[in-house]
């Protein structure tokens, strides 16, 4: 089969939102923490009206709607989430309703679950099944959701909500270059969520960002090593016009990039000049943590790949820092945000993805894109997607108005028994939200 990927995309985020630096001032954060220290501009939430139940149902209404696909021609859904609700009843049978009432029960799948990585088994999955001789001809479709919402302290501002849709088969503009995939998993208790009465993990903040940027080094390795096996010759951050990355918050995304540039400078490659690499010799000896730990390593990679950085990094930063971190739809809201800043001259160039789930499992891939054919254009698709206009229509709450709303949420877990608010002018026409959850917790949406 040519050229499977992504065929057509759409997100959705709720748009209720809290700017961080009004919730520096209210938390007693010392000024630009979570602005500067973080990289964070904005955060979005889920009121009561929603969760990832009514922002799939939302977004995968919306993709076919859109792209005019008839919900007969899905052959196969994959859900990507770390939020739990019904816990043994995956999200994708809730989705089932949309594809029930146009006379197809016949799709495969069913939810992922690993941290902010579900997106990607999901679309590994998808990708695989439309490759393989079980594929009936029929499109795959991928679904990211989640809702991050950590208790009070320092990770809080580091929250975020939203679902991303991708629909999946051959001639993509959006190839998957299946031969290269750098893949490392591993047992850490970096984030977790153990407490079955509460929505918010467990985490070990600085943990797991040394265990993102370790499987960070080890992904890339491995994609190098297979695109060196294949392509004859060797890998390096000129090889690919774009990065993205899982993005929790953006620091993160520009140590990381950082991290691939002093990458390249161990590999001897020629993208590192003479002056950078007299820079980064002092730092060729040092071992495990302490390269992780080195904050001089860090500010001078960091200053030195900058100009790269905003050349391949800094186009698929919009969403992350607008909307926080949406867990398994992060990596794929800030390749929503490349599309947006860049379809008119992203024609033959290269991607390069990396995923981060927690716990811990991680993978690096790639794309090749082609510009396409309407409706699967990536002009269409940006259209499609309007980030500008979503992020236009936002309401901003007040922080205390975000954290009552917190207050309510974290009652309502694993509740039953209440109905929800009838004040529905927030939602845009087409939104699904929440009615009420009776005596046996079932659950009933409508659509604005
Ligand atoms: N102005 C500018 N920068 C500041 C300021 C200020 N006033 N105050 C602090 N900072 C900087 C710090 O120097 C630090 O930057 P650095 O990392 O470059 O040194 C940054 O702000 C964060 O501050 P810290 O005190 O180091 O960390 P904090 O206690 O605020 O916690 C953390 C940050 C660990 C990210 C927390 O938010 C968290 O636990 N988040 C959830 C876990 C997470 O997202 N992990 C990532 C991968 S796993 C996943 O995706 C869930």
């Amino acid at each position: 089969r040519k050229d499977v990927g992504i065929l057509a995309m759409d997100i959705y985020f709720p748009s209720a939102c809290v700017q961080q630096e009004s919730l520096e001032v209210f938390d007693g954060a010392s000024k630009g923490k979570y602005t500067i220290g973080l990289g964070q501009d904005c955060m979005a939430f889920c009121t009561e009206l929603e969760d990832v139940i009514s922002m799939s149902l939302t977004v995968t209404t919306s993709l076919l709607e859109k792209y005019h696909i008839d919900p007969k021609q899905i052959g196969r859904l994959e859900v990507g989430s770390e939020t739990v609700i019904d816990k043994s009843k995956s999200i994708k049978t809730w989705l089932m309703k949309i594809f029930e009432e146009c006379g197809n029960s016949d799709i495969e799948g069913v939810d992922s679950t690993n941290a902010c990585y579900g997106g990607t088994a999901a679309l590994l999955n998808c990708v695989n099944w439309v490759e393989s001789s079980s594929w009936d001809g029929r499109y795959g479709l991928v679904i990211c959701t989640d809702s991050a919402v950590y208790a009070e302290g320092p990770a809080r501002p580091t929250g975020g909500a939203a679902a991303v849709a991708m629909l999946i088969g051959p001639h993509a503009p959006i190839t998957f270059e299946s031969k290269y995939r750098g893949t490392h998993m591993s047992h850490v208790y970096d984030f977790y969520k153990p407490i079955l009465a509460s929505e918010y993990p467990v985490v070990d903040g600085k943990l797991s960002q040394t265990c993102y940027l370790m499987a960070l080094d080890l992904c890339y390795k491995r994609y190098r090593d297979k695109y060196e096996k294949f392509e004859g010759k060797p890998f390096s951050l000129s090889e690919a016009d774009s990065f993205v990355f899982h993005s929790p918050y953006n620091k993160l995304v520009q140590k990381s990039f950082a991290r691939l540039y002093f990458n390249d400078f161990l590999q001897n490659s020629s993208l590192v000049d003479k002056d950078a690499r007299a820079k980064l010799e002092p730092f060729t000896n040092l071992i495990g943590d302490e390269s992780y730990q080195n904050r001089d390593l860090e500010k001078a990679s960091q200053q030195l790949s900058k100009k790269l950085y905003d050349a391949k990094v800094q186009s698929s930063t919009l969403i992350p820092k607008q909307v926080g971190n949406m867990y398994t739809a992060s990596l794929y809201a800030a390749l929503a945000s490349v599309l947006h800043n860049k379809h008119g001259s992203l024609d033959g160039e290269r991607i390069v993805m990396f995923s981060y789930g927690s716990g811990l499992a991680s993978t690096m891939f790639s794309f090749k894109l082609h510009d396409g054919q309407h409706p699967f254009s990536l002009s269409n698709i940006a259209s499609v997607l309007n980030v500008a206009g979503k992020l236009e229509s936002r309401h901003e709450f007040l922080p205390e108005k975000f954290i009552e709303t917190m207050q309510l949420m974290e009652h309502r877990y694993g509740a039953k028994d209440f109905v929800t608010s009838k004040d529905t002018s927030l939602l845009s026409p087409g939104t699904f939200y929440l009615t009420h959850v009776d005596s046996m917790y079932r659950r009933y949406y409508l659509k604005k």
